[in-house]
């Protein structure tokens, strides 16, 4: 049975073409699980609702950009009466996502999302001489 080499070989070769997409997620460090955020910890509630959250943040948090760019106005008021500054870094990111890289980037890289904003606004780690 001289074929029995190239027999083997099509076997070995069959396996890791059908477990191409493991090795791929493995060396991607995408887990199967989802992106898996970290909330803050010691906060319940964020400044909406967590439904309108997941669905709408981007739309929040660029509502609160105009309020304060275009129409100066720096208070937000919740759903439930709670009040915030409207500030991507100084609100969202100091006072509860201080590990940014936890929570937003997780889903962002994991959906291959490109946010912008980091190009001006800082995370809470590097505010020096940043947008707010
Ligand atoms: C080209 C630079 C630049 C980019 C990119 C940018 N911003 Fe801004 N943003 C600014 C500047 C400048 C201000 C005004 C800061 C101030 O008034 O103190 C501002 C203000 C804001 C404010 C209100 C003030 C505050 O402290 O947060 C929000 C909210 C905001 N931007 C959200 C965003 C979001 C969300 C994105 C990404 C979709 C984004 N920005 C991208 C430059 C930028
Ligand atoms: C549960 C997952 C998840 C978390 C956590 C999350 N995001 Fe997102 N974000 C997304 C997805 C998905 C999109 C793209 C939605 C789309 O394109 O329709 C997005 C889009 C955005 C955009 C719009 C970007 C653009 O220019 O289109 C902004 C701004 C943004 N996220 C800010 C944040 C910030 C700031 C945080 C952390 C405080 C955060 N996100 C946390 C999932 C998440």
């Amino acid at each position: 049975m001289r074929d029995r080499g190239i027999i083997w070989m099509g076997l070995a070769l069959f396996l890791v073409f059908l477990t191409l997409p493991a090795w791929h997620n493995l060396s991607a460090r995408v887990s199967a699980k989802g992106p898996q955020p970290v909330p803050p910890a010691g906060q319940k509630q964020c400044v909406a609702p967590v439904e309108y959250m997941r669905t709408s943040h981007m739309r929040l948090l660029l509502d609160w950009r105009d309020s304060v760019v275009r129409r100066g106005a720096q208070d937000y008021t919740s759903p439930d009466g709670r009040h915030f500054a409207m500030s991507l870094t100084n609100t969202c990111l100091r006072e509860c996502h201080s590990a940014k890289a936890d929570f937003c980037d997780r889903c962002h890289n994991y959906e291959a999302v490109a946010v912008p904003c980091w190009d001006c606004h800082m995370d809470s780690k590097t505010l020096l001489g940043s947008v707010k």
